[in-house]
């Protein structure tokens, strides 16, 4: 009765049974795997963003295909402040940048071919790969002291099936942005081979070293390019359902790009008219909302270096911005039966690096976003549990 492409592991592993006895039970545990900003503590201006929903130009239904323009235009200005100069002609608004992938996928490729995603990165993009018909290959990111992107390996992953190269910038969870030389690479490769590029830069804005200049594919006009960003992580608003594809390159194939996004989007309308409207005025609120975050996410970190610099058992690996850090654990240890141990035997919740598809042991994979207290406690947890798990097993 149903497609195949539903046929997914549906049985809840163990550590979903584990997560569920505590939440049935009112246990309460660390959960250093939180990265939802409105479960973490921080002060919204509530009053004043909900009054914006409440615009009487939302009661008219004025459908467009791109998004409202005062709202790309809202997005214009955002990068306007990076000093990156896009038109609103150039913006298409979504609900969500999981349904911006979709439709960029739907413009780029037919069934079976392929996407190539980075390797760490987020879980998601299997989904959206068997959702849309698909098939994903993968390229690493390699680690010596900082990341970077193993750029010979990801020419020899290109084929005559590859569509489209995805880059996180900053990835999640390696922190790593973008530098100049492999985006000139990826416009090399790119152009070779007739590929887009999709540049996720949803943390864009967490830079841990703000007098840091990373570069955002947003202005890349050498190649198709199409460079998300969204509500979620800018004003760690997730649940307003508001982001964003920003398209460039060189000029012929932008527009046709447009005209043909531009049916995929109007079939769906799916963004709502009051968070458009409120859209121009919320970002006044980026600075007050952004600061809160970038302030715990710089605590947790020195707290988690810190904690790890004497230690050997285990290393902080460098990162440049985002809302994770990971740790290395040496010594051969498991780190899925790890991760359950902690979760069984002192309530704290982190995710083992083969959750973000990471290619070799052992990983740890931490949020920075939870409470200081929460994040704290639960670091000494791990700590405590590596020294007793490494002499155990
Ligand atoms: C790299 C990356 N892109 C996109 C998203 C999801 O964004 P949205 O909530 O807009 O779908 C996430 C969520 O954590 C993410 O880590």
């Amino acid at each position: 009765m149903f497609a195949k492409r539903t046929n997914w592991e549906l049985t809840p592993n163990r550590v979903a049974g584990i997560l569920e006895g505590y939440k049935s039970s009112g246990q309460k545990i660390l959960d250093l795997t939180q990265s939802n900003p409105t479960c973490c503590g921080f002060v919204y201006p509530q009053d004043e963003l909900l009054a914006l929903l409440s615009m009487p130009a939302s009661m008219r239904y004025v459908p467009s295909s791109q998004g409202l323009l005062s709202a790309r235009q809202a997005v214009a200005a955002y990068y306007q402040s990076q000093n990156i100069a896009i038109s609103p002609q150039q913006i298409f608004l979504t609900a969500s940048t999981s349904e911006a992938y979709s439709f960029l996928f739907r413009l780029l490729a037919n069934p079976q071919e392929e996407i190539l995603f980075p390797a760490p990165s987020y879980p998601l993009f299997d989904f959206l790969v068997d959702l849309n018909d698909l098939k994903s290959s993968f390229y690493s990111l390699v680690y010596q002291g900082q990341w970077a992107i193993d750029l010979g390996e990801l020419e020899n992953h290109i084929s005559v099936q590859t569509k489209a190269v995805v880059a996180v910038n900053p990835n999640n969870p390696t922190g790593s942005y973008i530098t100049r030389e492999e985006l000139k690479h990826l416009n090399r490769m790119c152009q070779q081979n007739q590929l887009a590029l999709i540049s996720d830069e949803v943390f864009f804005d967490y830079a841990f070293d703000s007098s840091q200049r990373f570069v955002s594919c947003a202005a890349n006009t050498d190649n198709l390019t199409f460079t998300l960003g969204g509500l979620s992580k800018t004003l760690a608003l997730p649940q307003m359902k508001l982001s964003w594809i920003v398209v460039n390159g060189p000029t012929d194939i932008v527009a046709d790009a447009i005209a043909r996004l531009e049916i995929i989007a109007d079939t769906y309308l799916s963004v709502n008219a009051p968070v458009q409207n409120a859209l121009a005025a919320w970002m006044n609120y980026r600075p007050a909302i952004q600061e809160q975050i970038i302030r715990r996410v710089a605590v947790n970190r020195d707290y988690l270096i810190n904690s790890f610099a004497n230690y050997d058992a285990g290393t902080v690996l460098h990162a440049d911005g985002g809302w994770y850090m990971i740790v290395k654990l040496l010594g051969g240890v498991d780190e899925e039966a790890l991760a359950e141990r902690l979760l069984l035997r002192d309530q704290v919740y982190v995710h083992p690096g083969y959750f973000f598809n990471f290619s070799e042991e052992s990983f740890l994979i931490l949020s920075l976003l939870p409470p200081e207290s929460v994040f704290i406690e639960g670091v000494k947890r791990i700590i405590a549990r590596v020294k007793s798990f490494n002499s155990s097993s």
